[in-house]
């Protein structure tokens, strides 16, 4: 296949090029950039983004999986004109302002019960750097130093080096590995490497052990176990049992452990409840928040805990028991009152309901490639579905990192008005929960035709 035409990259308006010049880009390597065009985007609206030669794509990621309701969303755009004109910005420590209390009241009402406490901070990776060092000083507060953590394989928390430390996947953090905490690392229960004949529940057992064997051994040193509820999304969408959590939550309260549950990527509705965690009905101590928080717009995270945690934080400032992590972004206005019309919009029809017919068109649109003899596993958890490209059908064996067929993926799509961004060999859609049944048929025969495609040698 011929890389996505290095003759259109160069015809593209200056734009791309005065990129070029001074910019550098997340996660990519730059170099791929001289043949492969940047998507100029001149503006968005609903689940499309429009280039200056007026094509457009299909935003069928969310733009990283944070926008909620489209792009410029007119509910969401009245609501931060409004608050712009109130007070853009100031600083959440000595000050307080109506967006953030009546955000922190509603994240309480609506997140599992007992999470009565709300941190904000401006990004995700922040999220469980707070998480993670709020648990840590809980127990020096109780007399005890604990500073171990229990991670899941393959799991994904953000790349500052806190949360970097306590993720697993290898072609994030291998490279600065000597720069990070070093966590405790447990199975997941990943029901991609259930063997074939295995029962889930056998399978979240078998893999649970071990989870138990490791707290058991090391209870007295670890802060917390970090979970990503349900889906580990930037581990490739790998999805797992409900019973998992459940399981670890009553360990974790058996052996006195935090539970940090990570559900920047699945809260607000993507797993098919509110929040992941309530399929298990659990309560986590931490739980972090962010993308989908703001409906995409403005960056913002919070973390919400216990009374218990905040309480023993809560002394005489000669005690020095204070909590001092601060950004300076934390708790903006305006991305505060995005959040709030975010939550409005979910509020304004059953958006979970509908939600799931459209997961049911997702589904149904690719559903037929899981006869496709280089397809492991069609998978889906609510509003987020996968196909993974396999080297070995029988054996699952991925195609080598080297043959880079998700690239092909993305750049068919690229020449067919979709914007897919696969995560190595696993394509996955996770658009908006605006897009319709016509955008849906179109996005899901793009990635049919792109697996198709690229799967051909
Ligand atoms: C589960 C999870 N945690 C944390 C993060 C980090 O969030 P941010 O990119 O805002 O730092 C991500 C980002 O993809 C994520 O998926």
């Amino acid at each position: 296949m011929t890389p996505y035409s290095k003759q259109s990259a160069a015809a593209e308006s200056g734009l791309q090029q005065r990129d070029l010049r001074h910019l550098w880009h997340p996660c990519t390597q730059m170099q791929d950039h001289e043949w492969l065009p940047l998507v100029e985007v001149a503006s968005a609206k609903g689940v499309w983004l429009h280039d200056y030669q007026g094509r457009r794509y299909l935003d069928a990621v969310s733009s990283w999986w944070v926008n909620l309701f489209g792009h410029s969303n007119d509910h969401i755009n009245a609501r931060i004109r409004l608050q712009l004109e109130q007070v853009e910005h100031v600083m959440m420590a000595g000050c307080t302002h109506a967006p953030a209390v009546e955000l922190a009241e509603q994240l309480v009402a609506i997140t599992p019960p007992a999470l009565e406490r709300v941190f904000y901070a401006d990004n995700g990776s922040a999220a469980v750097e707070v998480a993670l060092k709020m648990s840590f000083h809980y127990w020096l507060h109780q007399g005890q130093q604990r500073s171990r953590f229990v991670a899941l394989s393959n799991s994904y928390h953000g790349e500052t080096l806190g949360a970097l430390a306590v993720g697993d996947v290898g072609l994030y953090r291998d490279l600065y590995a000597p720069l990070l905490l070093q966590p405790l690392i447990a199975p997941a229960a990943d029901d991609f490497l259930r063997p074939p004949g295995m029962s889930s529940e056998d399978f979240v057992r078998e893999r649970f052990a071990a989870m138990e064997a490791l707290l058991r051994e090391h209870a007295g040193e670890v802060a917390a176990v970090i979970v990503e509820p349900l889906v580990q999304c930037a581990g490739g969408m790998r999805m797992y049992d409900p019973l998992y959590l459940r399981l670890l939550r009553e360990l974790c309260d058996e052996l006195n452990v935090h539970l940090i549950a990570d559900e920047i990527a699945t809260g607000f509705g993507r797993t098919g409840s509110m929040f992941a965690c309530e399929q298990a009905a659990i309560t986590p101590d931490f739980m972090c928040l962010s993308k989908g928080l703001t409906g995409g717009y403005l960056p913002l995270s919070a973390v919400l805990t216990t009374q218990q945690v905040y309480r023993a934080f809560y002394a005489d400032y000669a005690a020095l028991k204070a909590f001092l992590h601060s950004h300076s972004y934390t708790g903006n206005p305006l991305a505060c009152a995005a959040a709030l019309a975010t939550l409005e919009l979910f509020r304004e029809r059953d958006v979970l309901a509908d939600n799931r017919i459209l997961a049911q068109q997702i589904l149904a649109g690719v559903e037929a490639l899981r006869e496709h003899p280089q397809v492991g596993d069609v998978r889906q958890r609510g509003m987020i579905t996968a196909v993974e490209m396999v080297a070995d059908k029988a054996r699952r064996q991925p195609y080598p990192w080297q043959q880079r067929r998700g690239m092909r993926v993305y750049q068919y799509g690229l020449e067919h008005e979709m914007f897919l961004r696969p995560l190595g060999n696993v394509v996955y859609m996770m658009p908006p929960y605006v897009i319709n049944a016509d955008e849906i048929r179109r996005m899901t025969a793009v990635v049919c035709d792109g697996v198709n495609l690229a799967c051909r040698d």
